[in-house]
Formats: C-alpha cells, structure tokens, sequence
C-alpha cells in the first residue's frame, strides 16, 4: 500500500511532501522530521499536538475516556490487580504468571533498604522543608551510590535501577515524613504487601505495635495503582529528555520529581487540601465558585479538570467508588470532607464546570483519601511521585531500548532583539 502523505503547502506552493504514521490506536501522525531541511520549523508551545516519541506502554483517548497499560483498561488492573502486578506489566510489557509475580516481589522486597550514607543525608534538612523537597533531593543522591559502574545500555541493568527504584522509593517517601514529624525512620517491613509496608513506615513508631487496616491498605494500593503511569505527561516528558542525554537514571528520577510537584500536576492533590482550607466552611462555597468563574480572577478550582481527559478520567472514576468506600469504613467527621463533597456535587451540575468540561480529577479523590487516612498534604505529591515511579523508568528503558534514539532538542520561535552593538563598559 503507498504511503499516505500530507502535502504541506504555502501560499499555493508546494514545501513538503511529509509522510503520515499510524500508531494501533489513536490519531495519525506527520512525521515532519524533515521539515527543518524545508526552511520550516512547527510552533506548539505546551505540545498540544506534538507526539515526541513512539510508545508502547500506555494508551489514552481522552475524549473515549479511555487508560490502558499495555493493553490493560485502567479500571480491570485497579479492581484486579494489585500495584506490583501493574509495575511488573508497565516494565515487561505484559501481566506476569504466578510464578514471574513471585520472582518480581522477592526482588522489589530484596531491595527496600537504602544505604545507611543515604540516611544522613536527610539530617541535611531543616525540619519544616517540604517533603518534595527532601525527596527531590535524596533520589538524586541516589545516584552517586548507582553511578560509575552503571552500564544504561545494558537491558539488566537498566531493570535493576528500575526494581530499586520501585523498592526504594517508599522507603525515602516515609523517611521524608518521619523527619518532618521528628520520628525516628521506620525501616521496611519484607513480610508485607507494598502498600502495607509503606502505611507501617508511615504510622508505626518503636514504642507501639501497629496493624495495618486492610481497607486503608486496599485504597493505598489503589491510590498507587491509578498514578502508576499516564503517558507523556510533563514529569514523564521530563524524565524523557533528560535521560535522552544518556544521564544517570536516578538523576532523571529527581527531575521528574521536581516536574511533578507544581500544582498543575501532581501538587494539585496538595493544592486542593490547601484550597478546602481556605474555603473552611460548605457557606463559603457558592464564593469560591464564582472567583473559578470569573475571567478577571487567576483562582482556579484544584482538582478539577484535565488536559487529556475531557469528559470524564476514568482512574477519578474508580478513585470516586474507592472515596467513598474509605469514608464510610472509617466513619470520619471532618468539616473539609464536607466541602469537598458540596463541592463535587456542585461542579458536577454547575453549567460552567459542565460546560467547559472540568470534572472532579483524580487528585481531587486520592487527596480526600489521603486526608481521611491522616496523610498530611505536604506528603500527597510524594505519594503520587513513588506510585509514578515505575511509569517514568519504564518510559526511560523504553527510550534507551530504541535504536537511533536522539537527545531531546526543541527548537525555538526566537523574539530577541538581534545584531545588536556591543559597547564596552571600559576599554580593557
Ligand atoms: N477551575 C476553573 N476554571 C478552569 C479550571 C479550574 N480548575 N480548569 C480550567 N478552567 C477553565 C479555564 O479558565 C479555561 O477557560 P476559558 O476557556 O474561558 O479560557 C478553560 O477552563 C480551559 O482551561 P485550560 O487551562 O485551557 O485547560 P488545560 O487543558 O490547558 O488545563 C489543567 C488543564 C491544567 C489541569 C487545568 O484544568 C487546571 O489548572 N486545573 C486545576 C489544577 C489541577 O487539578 N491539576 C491536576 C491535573 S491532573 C494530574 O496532573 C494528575
């Protein structure tokens, strides 16, 4: 079959002839790697239609409302699975047998511990310093334990960085808030499932005995299930690209971390707690709403609406049911609980929210199941950072696994003064 072409075409004359791709899902492709011997360079700040990268780890249609990881539908993995199983198929591409699952906890559970060096480094810290912060800066740190004899073009090396990432992640998340509290670092706990263990390195101290409850366990997993992966999102993109330069594979971690934590992405489970709080009351709702509506004020609701998704999300959909869940079994009164129920009903009927699309996200439920187990919100864009770990290095073993992978190079619309004179301060 010929190859399909887009003509691209200026004033009347014929520039390019550029070749169109098909993925197994999802729109067409033109491929304009050619265009710059044109004369031409594309102009899509914010990448709002640019594909940087071919993938074949996780698919959405935003408008479908559609997630799948390796041809998984997101809501069959959170409602069967459990996190390690979505980590080992994220990594190798498909769901693992009985015995391959076994053999991939063992080795996730071999590689829990941190360095003891790794442990001072948070000694560094001031006491109030955010935990994103000190979880930016420790994965990073992790490098220089990982470093020069690190082979990244070895395929079991790169596996390994991935399980010790996977397996050290919530230790440093715990470490991060133990320090903030002035706890001593509970160590991790081999004979419990992964989310079990990072709720007891959360919440257990030396002094007391502490039981994990299976239904806050079962959300925690759920919660790590749901941000495990989701394509080429900033922090994702970021990992990309500073790995496109052949860098150490924890150092591309810490900058995905830093991607992560701003409030248009993962800080806005953070954003939205900080928000209920300055509302403080279901009467000053109806205020709150109408500084989102209005055009001359920069508030926006936090945890409402997506970039991808533009009728529902459906990872908010089965966190909604798991919402719900956690705060019938825990029964908890919590004034800001309330608002943030009010505030779902409302977006969900008010015509500018219905309107423009703006659904209750993902982050808006997982940090309302935060807060009701007793997460504070500085700590859920780490949590959303550990969970989001084994998307990023799966993305990043892909990228080296491809032949003739390039550095990551936008190119510019530059709007500078140019040719300018310099005139020297002093003849030297
Ligand atoms: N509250 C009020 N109005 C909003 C909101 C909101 N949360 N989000 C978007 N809008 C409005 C915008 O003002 C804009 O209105 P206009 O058409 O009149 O100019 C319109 O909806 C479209 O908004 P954009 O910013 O163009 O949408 P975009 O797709 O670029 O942004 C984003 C998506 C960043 C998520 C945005 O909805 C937002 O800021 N939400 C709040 C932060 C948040 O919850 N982020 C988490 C994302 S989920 C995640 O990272 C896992």
């Amino acid at each position: 079959m010929a190859e399909t072409k887009a003509t691209l075409s200026i004033d009347g004359k014929v520039i390019a002839d550029l070749p169109i791709h098909s993925g197994s899902a999802g729109l067409d492709v033109i491929d304009i790697r050619t265009l710059g011997s044109h004369g031409y360079f594309t102009y899509d700040p914010g990448f709002l239609a640019t594909a940087s990268c071919e993938s074949a780890i996780t698919y959405i249609d935003g408008d479908k409302g559609i997630l799948q990881h390796r041809g998984y539908a997101i809501d069959d993995l959170a409602k069967k699975a459990d996190y390690l199983e979505v980590c080992y198929i994220l990594l190798n591409g498909q769901a693992p047998t009985l015995e391959q699952y076994d053999e991939f906890k063992a080795t996730i559970n071999n590689h829990t511990m941190v360095h003891e060096k790794l442990v001072h480094f948070f000694h560094g810290f001031l006491p109030d310093a955010h935990p994103m912060a000190m979880v930016c800066a420790v994965v990073g740190a992790l490098s220089s334990f990982y470093h020069s004899d690190l082979d990244i073009d070895d395929p079991k090396q790169r596996m390994r960085s991935a399980h010790r990432l996977i397996a050290k992640m919530p230790t440093i998340a715990a470490m991060s808030y133990k320090y903030s509290i002035g706890q001593p670092f509970v160590y991790p706990r081999n004979d419990l499932s992964y989310a079990e263990n990072f709720l007891h390195m959360m919440f257990s101290v030396p002094a007391e005995k502490y039981i994990v409850n299976p239904t806050i366990a079962k959300a925690m997993d759920r919660i790590f299930t749901l941000h495990a992966d989701h394509e080429q999102n900033a922090s994702t993109s970021t990992v990309r690209l500073a790995g496109s330069s052949g860098a150490n594979p924890y150092a591309c971690i810490a900058a995905g971390v830093a991607s992560l934590w701003g409030p248009a992405h993962g800080g806005a489970n953070e954003a939205c707690l900080t928000m209920l709080e300055e509302i403080g009351t279901v009467d000053r709702i109806a205020e709150f709403v109408a500084k989102a509506k209005d055009k001359n004020d920069p508030f926006r609701l936090m945890g409402f609406g997506h970039r991808v998704y533009k009728n529902f999300d459906p990872r908010a959909t089965v966190m909604r049911e798991t919402c719900h869940d956690v705060l019938k079994e825990l029964n908890i009164q919590d004034p800001l609980l309330d608002i943030a129920m009010e505030l779902e009903r409302i977006a969900l009927e008010d015509e500018y929210f219905v309107s423009k699309k703006l659904y209750p996200n993902v982050d808006f439920y997982s940090g309302i199941i935060l807060k009701a187990i007793g997460i504070p919100s500085s700590m859920f864009t780490v949590i959303f950072a550990m969970s989001r770990t084994v998307g990023w290095i799966s993305h990043w073993d892909e990228m080296l696994s491809q032949p003739g992978q390039k550095i990551g190079r936008p190119r510019q619309k530059y709007t500078g003064e140019i040719d300018r004179e310099f005139v020297p301060l002093k003849v030297k």
